[in-house]
C-alpha cells in the first residue's frame, strides 16, 4: 500500500487505483458499512467517500507505525553522543516515549479503526523513515558524528510531525465529524484526547533539539536543520515552510522537560 501523502489530502484519489477502491468497497460492505456516504471534499475538489476514508486510514496507520522504529533508534543514539548528559537523557526519554506513542497511533488508534472497517493495516516496511533509517541511526564510535546524525534525523522527523499535526489530523477530524458512524465518533475521541496532544509533544521534541543542539552552533547548522525539516515535509508531499515560519515555530526557548514528556521526570540521582 502507498504511504500517506499530502497529495491525498488535496486529491484523495490521486494514487488510489480503481482496483484498491473496489477492494475497499467490498471490505466495507462485508462489514455492513455503506462505502458511499460523502465525508468531505478534497482540496482540489472531488468528494471524499467512506471508501476513500477507509483507504486513507490504512495509509495513516502504516505511516504512524513506521514512526516507531526510527524514534526508538534515535533514543538510543542520543546516549552515544557528546551532548551534555542532561540533554542526552532528556532526548532518550522523549524519543522512547514518542516511539511508544507512534506505535500506539498506528496499531491502537488508526489500525484499530481500519480493522473495524474491514481491513488489516499494512506494516511499516514501505515507509520513507522506516527501515532504511535503521543502519544510519546505529551508534558509531565517533560521538560527535552520532550527534550530527541525530540532529539530521530530528529535523526530518520534525518536518513530518508538523505536517501530521497541522495538515493531516485536522482533515481527519473534519471527515470523522461528517461521517455519522460509531467508528468515526470513537476515532474522533481518540484523535482529540490522545493523538493530538501526543503529536504536539513530538513537535516539541523537534523544538527541543533545535534549541539545545542546533541554534548554539550558528547559521550553517541552523540552515542544515531547516533543510532537513523541509525534506521531512517533502516525504509526505508537503510544501516547504519558509525560514520565517520555521523560526516562529521554534519560539524563543527550548520547551521544558515537563512539556516534552507531559509529566515530571523521575529523579534518579
Ligand atoms: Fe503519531
Ligand atoms: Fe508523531
Amino acid at each position: 500500500m502507498a504511504e500517506l501523502s499530502e497529495q491525498h489530502v488535496r486529491n484523495p484519489r490521486a494514487d488510489i487505483s480503481e482496483g484498491a477502491l473496489a477492494t475497499a468497497r467490498g471490505r466495507l460492505t462485508d462489514r455492513g458499512i455503506d462505502p458511499d456516504p460523502i465525508v468531505g471534499t478534497g482540496e482540489l475538489g472531488g468528494d471524499v467517500t467512506v471508501a476513500d476514508f477507509y483507504t486513507m486510514l490504512g495509509m495513516v496507520a502504516a505511516t504512524e507505525k513506521a514512526g516507531q522504529a526510527p524514534t526508538h533508534a534515535m533514543a538510543r543514539l542520543a546516549l552515544h553522543t557528546d551532548l551534555p548528559s542532561e540533554v542526552a537523557d532528556t532526548l532518550y526519554l522523549a524519543y522512547m516515549q514518542q516511539s511508544a506513542e507512534e506505535a500506539g497511533h498506528g496499531d491502537k488508534v488508526f489500525g484499530n479503526a481500519y480493522f473495524a472497517m474491514g481491513g488489516a493495516a499494512p506494516g511499516a516496511d514501505s515507509s520513507a523513515v522506516g527501515n532504511p533509517a535503521q543502519a544510519f541511526l546505529a551508534p558509531g564510535d565517533d560521538r560527535k558524528q552520532n550527534k550530527v546524525r541525530l540532529g539530521g534525523m530530528a529535523g526530518l522527523l520534525g518536518g513530518i510531525e508538523t505536517v501530521a499535526l497541522n495538515r493531516v489530523f485536522p482533515i481527519f477530524v473534519a471527515w470523522c465529524e461528517r461521517w455519522d458512524h460509531p467508528i468515526a465518533r470513537d476515532l474522533l475521541t481518540q484523535i482529540q484526547e490522545t493523538v493530538r496532544p501526543e503529536e504536539s509533544r513530538h513537535v516539541l521534541n523537534w523544538r527541543y533539539v533545535f534549541h539545545t543542539m542546533i541554534a548554539p552552533k550558528g547559521d550553517a547548522v541552523i540552515k542544515a536543520f531547516y533543510e532537513s525539516t523541509n525534506r521531512g515535509r517533502a516525504t509526505l508531499g508537503s510544501p516547504p515552510i519558509d525560514f520565517e515560519t520555521f523560526t516562529r515555530m521554534h519560539g524563543a526557548s527550548a520547551p521544558t522537560v515537563r512539556q516534552l514528556l507531559g509529566k515530571e521526570r523521575v529523579a534518579f540521582n
